[in-house]
């Protein structure tokens, strides 16, 4: 449970190796009670490092646990989640994993598919087997990583869009059902965010670091804020482009 400073204790974060994900568990260690860490992602070498680094931040007041989860497993979410509320109470649940696909991805049937079954499938039930385990404890935080991607999916990335649009959807509907259950939905709509998802890639108009965003995550946590935007200027920028015509949108260089 969140104490009076509204630290938690315990995170269980689904993208394990993801370096938002990495990034937050640092901050969360940062102020001083975090003493349960459960990674759950793909096993690799990316995943171990996050291990690694999560065990020397929690100190030695603290665990570190891996767990094997795969996005594209639906039929295992439930079993992997319920592991990892088996050492005791989950305060916040952290949904981290993504894939941004490339337009040869984009165009291929099976493996646009591929994508969508990663990024919304996979998250929605993620997503129900946490909220499950969190409605039925009486407390607890979902942080669920969308994207300024799916506010208005644009030409050039459309596919990612259209699956942080659901993604985005679903979680705000169910922060709603949740609502006066103790369980808080947190829906964090990030802009470009320098890391390895996005490495190669050109930089973009107000890019962020993988801190922003985990200081930004730490801030809402027990907060109240259900919307965050990293960075805050992007609420603004999107209410503009949300209401450009389509016509003028599409030929926009962004
Ligand atoms: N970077 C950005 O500009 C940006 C902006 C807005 C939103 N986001 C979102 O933020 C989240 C984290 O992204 P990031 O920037 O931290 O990128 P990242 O470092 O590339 O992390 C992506 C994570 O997704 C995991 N993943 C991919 N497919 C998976 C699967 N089938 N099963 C389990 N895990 C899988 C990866 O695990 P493996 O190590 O096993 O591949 C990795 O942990 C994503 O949802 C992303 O869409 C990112």
């Amino acid at each position: 449970m969140l104490d009076a400073l509204r630290s938690p204790q315990s995170v269980l974060v689904l993208g394990a190796s993801s370096d938002i994900a990495q990034a937050t568990v640092a901050a969360l260690a940062r102020r001083g009670r975090l003493d349960r860490v459960v990674l759950a992602g793909r096993p690799g070498p990316r995943r171990d490092a996050a291990v690694q680094k999560a065990t020397s931040e929690v100190g030695r007041r603290g665990v570190v646990r891996a767990l094997d989860f795969d996005a594209t497993r639906p039929d295992e979410h439930e079993a992997v989640v319920a592991e990892a509320f088996a050492d005791g109470d989950v305060d916040v649940v952290l949904l981290a994993f993504g894939v941004l696909p490339d337009a040869a991805t984009a165009a291929a049937p099976d493996a646009a598919a591929a994508v969508v079954t990663t990024n919304f499938t996979g998250a929605v039930s993620a997503l129900t087997a946490s909220a499950a385990r969190l409605r039925a404890q009486g407390h607890g935080t979902m942080v669920v990583l969308s994207s300024v991607a799916g506010e208005r999916p644009r030409r050039s990335n459309y596919l990612y869009g259209a699956t942080k649009a659901g993604l985005d959807a679903f979680a705000t509907g169910l922060g709603d059902d949740l609502a006066g259950t103790g369980v808080e939905v947190v829906v964090v709509r990030p802009g470009f965010v320098r890391t390895s998802m996005t490495a190669g890639l050109g930089p973009a108009p107000l890019s962020v670091d993988a801190s922003d965003v985990a200081e930004a995550v730490v801030a809402a946590v027990g907060g109240g804020t259900r919307t965050v935007w990293v960075p805050g200027a992007l609420r603004l920028v999107m209410s503009v482009l949300r209401h450009l015509p389509r016509a003028v949108f599409r030929r926009l260089p962004i």
